[in-house]
Parts: C-alpha cells; sequence; structure tokens
C-alpha cells in the first residue's frame, strides 16, 4: 500500500494562485485554517501554477518566481513540510486528465455563470478578450480538489462559488458512473459508492478584509495590501496612512462602524477585552486619538508577521530557493499517489480501465 493510502485521517485539499505574495487577507481568510488543521488532518496545499497561465501565458519567469515565493510564504507562516503536502499543479498529470471529464459534467453556461470568473473578469479588466482557458480554470479547480477526494477545502468567501461548483462535478460523476441515487445527502457520497466525496468549503474567521483603502476587498491588483512579509516600518506606514473614516478630535465621539482600523483591531489584536476598551473609548470621544488605534493595531500586526519575518529570513537566499524546489519535489511526488489513484477510480468507474500506468517521477 502507498504511503497516501495509509494515512486515515481525512484529506483537506486547498491552494492558492501564484500571482504574488500573500497578504494579511489570505491569512485570515484561508492561512490560518490551514495551520490549524494540519495534525488533524492530511492536508494537500496546492501551487495552482496553471492557473497563473490563464491571465499571464507571456510571463513564465515571473510565474516560476511567483511560485517560489509562495512556498516560502506559506512556510514562512508555519505551514509544515513534514506534516503537510505541498504540491506543483503543473506535475500532476491526473489533475489535467480529470478537468476534461468534469467538463463534459458542467454545463457551459453554468461555468459562464460562476459569479467569482464575473467578478474577476470585471476586477482585472479582462473585458471580452481572455483565454478559453481563463473560465476553464473553474474546471480545473473541481478536478485540483476533487484529484484528492478531500472532506475539507479551507477557503475565503470569494472561492465559495467554485467549491460549489466542484460539488456539483462530484455528484453528477458520482450519480453517472457509480449508480449513485441522485436524492443521497451530499455528506453520504462516498459512502454510497461514489469515487468523489462532496466536499465543503470551510471559510475562514474573517472571509473578506477591507484593504488599507478602506473600502474594496485587500488584494494584490488594488494596492492596499499589508503583505505578510511586509517590514514593520512598511506596515506602520500603510496602516498609519489609513483615512479612519471621519474627521474628529480625540475628545470628539467616533463612529466604530465606518472606521476600517477597528476593522483591523478585531482581526488582529488578541486581547478582545483591549479592542472592546479602545471601541468604547473611541464612541464616548474618550481622548482617544486614531493615531492610538493605528499604533495598537500597528503592533498586533507586527507581533503577528514577527515570527513569520524570521523563518522567511532564512530562505531569502541562494540555498531557500533549492529548499523551496526540494519542498516541491518531495511533496509533488507524494500528492501524486494519490491523484493517481483516484483518476485510476475515476477511470474504472467510466469504463476506462484498459490498462494501468505508473508516473515515473524524479
Ligand atoms: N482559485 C484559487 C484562488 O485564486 C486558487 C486555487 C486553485 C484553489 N485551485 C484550488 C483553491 C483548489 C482551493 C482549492 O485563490
Amino acid at each position: 500500500m502507498s504511503d497516501a493510502a495509509q494515512t486515515h485521517r481525512p484529506r483537506i485539499l486547498t491552494g492558492d494562485t501564484p500571482t504574488g505574495r500573500l497578504h494579511l487577507g489570505h491569512y485570515v481568510g484561508s492561512l490560518e485554517n490551514r495551520l490549524r488543521l494540519q495534525d488533524e488532518y492530511d492536508c494537500y496545499f496546492l501551487l495552482a501554477n496553471m492557473h497563473a497561465f490563464t491571465t499571464r501565458a507571456d510571463k513564465p519567469a515571473d510565474i516560476r518566481q511567483d511560485t517560489i515565493e509562495i512556498v516560502k510564504d506559506w512556510l514562512a507562516v508555519g505551514i509544515d513540510p513534514d506534516r503537510s503536502t505541498i504540491v506543483l499543479q503543473t506535475e500532476v498529470p491526473a489533475i489535467a486528465e480529470l478537468t476534461w471529464f468534469f467538463a463534459m459534467l458542467l454545463p457551459f453556461n453554468r461555468v459562464m455563470r460562476n459569479p467569482t470568473l464575473k467578478t474577476e473578469i470585471d476586477a482585472k479588466g479582462l473585458g471580452d478578450t481572455y483565454s478559453f482557458g481563463f473560465p476553464m480554470y473553474a474546471v480545473g479547480q473541481c478536478a485540483d480538489i476533487l484529484a484528492f477526494r478531500p472532506e475539507l477545502v479551507p477557503v475565503g468567501v470569494d472561492q465559495v462559488a467554485h467549491i460549489e461548483m466542484c460539488r456539483e462535478a462530484a455528484r453528477r460523476f458520482d450519480q453517472f458512473y457509480c449508480n449513485v441515487d441522485p436524492r443521497t445527502e451530499d455528506e453520504d457520497y462516498a459512502k454510497a459508492g461514489g469515487v468523489f466525496p462532496v466536499p465543503s468549503a470551510l471559510v475562514g474567521r474573517i472571509g473578506r478584509l477591507v484593504g488599507t483603502d478602506g473600502s474594496n476587498k485587500m488584494s494584490k491588483s488594488l494596492n492596499n495590501a499589508i503583505y505578510l512579509s511586509d517590514t514593520p516600518k512598511q506596515v506602520k506606514k500603510k496602516i498609519g496612512a489609513m483615512y479612519p473614516g471621519q474627521s474628529r478630535e480625540p475628545n470628539e465621539p467616533g463612529n466604530v462602524e465606518i472606521n476600517p482600523v477597528f476593522g483591523y483591531a478585531e482581526a488582529f489584536i488578541k486581547d478582545e477585552a483591549q479592542v472592546d476598551e479602545l471601541k468604547e473609548r473611541y464612541r464616548r470621544g474618550d481622548n482617544l486619538g486614531d493615531g492610538h488605534v493605528k499604533a495598537a493595531v500597528i503592533d498586533a500586526v507586527n507581533e503577528l508577521l514577527d515570527p513569520m519575518r524570521e523563518r522567511r529570513a532564512a530562505l531569502e537566499n541562494k540555498d531557500g530557493d533549492e529548499r523551496v524546489i526540494e519542498v516541491i519535489r518531495a511533496g509533488t511526488a507524494k500528492a501524486n499517489l494519490v491523484a493517481e489513484e483516484t483518476l485510476h477510480m475515476a477511470k474504472r468507474a467510466m469504463g476506462l480501465d484498459f490498462g494501468t500506468r505508473s508516473l515515473a517521477w524524479k
């Protein structure tokens, strides 16, 4: 039996597209859950580098570098490659094959109605000239997930539409090829003989973190992000420059609800009593300036990022890149055991079991 098959913990699959460094929005949306679940689950974290090509096919060198950087972010955050498996999408052929099969199970118009794709087309200004592969990535994401037959998919809220589509693909596959009754409860699909479980999204404690502009979702393209790799000085500068939503004197009552700095206070100050006190004094106008609130938030963010900075510093050299590539290789080799097993099960269910093959991975 393979190593992968011997592991009895339920599996998690999630991932990131390498488009740049990770920021606080990624942290509260999904990274935090990944860290928390590393022991309880058999975790697979996917580098969705194929997806990066859907909008940047002309930038292979950037995509390669972003892929390495994202692994550095993961390791810095505390993802432990001895416990969790880091997977390079382009070296898991089962994902590409399953994408084809799932593409036949999802109506074209259903894919094009996916609200996350629509939002991305607007946000990235893709107009109507995006590649064929762009909407295809949403089908590919079903395969990313289902190749690992996971129970849970930790993601930010913006990904929930994709997970819903993945659940539909799983149900349809199991109904078409494994005789699973369509009335079966989602949690029972595997028990009812389906190859694929119907996995659940696990949304982070803060699904959508506002950017430093105070209005949009934190994202690289909007230039409103605080990166996990930012220096203490950068954090101070970015939070220090945030508009608190109103203009007031420290002794005038303030509105906590319209001040985005309080969103960060809630997200990053661990001591709830301290947050409550800040809010209360701010509301009363009890000699509490915006600078004071910001200073407390800056401290909290830096306290969170300090250990990450330390772990990242150890990787910021030539050896660091080699270490990262080694982690990718080892993880991807292990991931292929699971993904090939899934593909084999899927093909058998589809009457495509004309032979077996094994992957040679070096
Ligand atoms: N689309 C996701 C994002 O942009 C990244 C991703 C690719 C993913 N494949 C996945 C997330 C599978 C969860 C599961 O963030």
